[in-house]
């Protein structure tokens, strides 16, 4: 196409909108179609929200000039701010990070985080009040001595971290991952932390967590976030996530929505048979979910790349395959308008350390590669956004 004056001036005016609007305005610049010069190919959050969506990404502190997927890295920033529309810290807002003991809070690191995603115009999604898994509790919590009257101290810890969080942040969080994984996946029972146990049990633990939650941030949305496997062995699983969804809507807990966090592995390079075969029971579990008037949100989206060659060819185009049949079930339910990638690049993806490769090849989990270029699992998810049903 000819480049002329008008279409110029256009552009010009567009760029000129997207200057008084700053970063969210360029990214919507670069999503501009038809007339005009070719411009940068549109990134995910301009796809997205053109289909009433939102996609993002999972970021972390860092200082300048570290290594890491964090915002202050000016090549991992630019993928944030070119292709999302929301944000969660990795590891930022969890006990682990914010409590070092039961009395103080440090938020110095989660606040250098929002404050720049807000300067850059991105909201970010809390993540988590309560990881309700020992591991994943700060060790003094594990030791703790909740006293004589171990309930009440264990509520008032409990009451205290969450409102504390929730009102230093008011609407600047409007999602909240209020409890994470208490679902046990050996036998879909819920486990049991050393605050549970003074508590008076799991299920009062978590009622709690999201009565108090409702309290502290009543705008906000509260959700449910767990692990969620399609693949196969995730029966009981499933089974345990769905009692406690029923449980509490039997008990009244106000809990908007679940987290699908969508860590999901590949099961050899034929992925339409594999999706063919996972899709039913899948949908099924979903339905029973979006029945009870759940809402969905994918939290943690990445692939594990099993059962594929070390070839980065093949590998990669089955992992994008594979997200993309993921991806079509989804968006297939109108109870889902939030994606969030566990991470952009393979460079900085916690696969690798979680489960490294048998073949000892570098995991290639994530939609752009160490070297920040897209691979085809970008692609997939860009297809993926452009196919799914227009959300209202
Ligand atoms: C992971 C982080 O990516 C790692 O850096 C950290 O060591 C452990 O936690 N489910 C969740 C996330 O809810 O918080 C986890 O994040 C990944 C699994």
């Amino acid at each position: 196409m000819q480049f002329s004056r008008r279409n110029g001036l256009a552009l010009l005016g567009a760029a000129a909108v997207a200057a008084c609007d700053g970063p969210r305005g360029a990214a919507r610049l670069a999503g501009l179609g038809g007339s005009g010069p070719p411009a940068a190919p549109a990134g995910l959050h301009a796809a997205a929200t053109a289909r009433g969506l939102r996609v993002g990404s999972c970021f972390a502190w860092g200082a300048p000039g570290d290594d890491r997927g964090s915002f202050a890295n000016p090549a991992y920033a630019a993928l944030l701010k070119r292709d999302c529309g929301l944000l969660v810290a990795e590891n930022e807002m969890k006990w682990q990070a914010l409590r070092p003991d039961a009395t103080r809070f440090d938020f110095s690191r989660f606040d250098a985080m929002i404050n720049w995603a807000d300067a850059n115009g991105l909201p970010v999604r809390g993540h988590n009040l309560l990881w309700h898994q020992p591991k994943w509790m700060p060790q003094w919590a594990e030791t703790h001595d909740f006293g004589a009257t171990p309930a009440r101290a264990a509520e008032r810890l409990l009451v205290d971290h969450i409102t504390t969080v929730c009102r230093r942040y008011g609407t600047r969080i409007r999602s909240y991952d209020v409890v994470n994984e208490a679902v046990n996946p050996a036998d879909g029972g819920l486990y049991q932390t050393a605050l549970s146990r003074a508590l008076g049990g799991p299920e009062a633990t978590l009622d709690l967590a999201f009565r108090t939650a409702r309290t502290a941030a009543p705008g906000a949305q509260l959700v449910y976030n767990d692990y969620m496997g399609w693949e196969p062995g995730n029966a009981r699983h499933h089974a345990g996530v769905l009692k406690l969804l029923e449980g509490f809507k039997a008990r009244g807990v106000p809990v908007d929505a679940l987290g699908v966090q969508s860590h999901i592995v590949t099961q050899g390079l034929d992925t339409r048979g594999a999706i063919a075969a996972l899709e039913g029971d899948w949908r099924r579990f979903l339905d029973a979910v979006t029945a009870m008037g759940y809402g969905l949100v994918i939290t943690e989206l990445d692939v594990r790349d099993n059962a594929l060659p070390a070839a980065i060819g093949p590998r990669d185009t089955a992992v994008a395959d594979f997200t993309r049949g993921y991806l079509d079930v989804m968006f297939g339910y109108p109870a889902l308008r939030d994606v969030l990638l566990w991470g952009m690049t393979d460079r900085y993806s916690w696969i690798e350390g979680l489960e490294p490769r048998p073949d000892g090849v570098k995991r290639r989990p994530c939609p752009y590669d160490a070297g920040f270029v897209p691979k085809p699992m970008r692609a997939a998810i860009a297809a993926a956004i452009a196919a799914a049903p227009m959300r209202g």
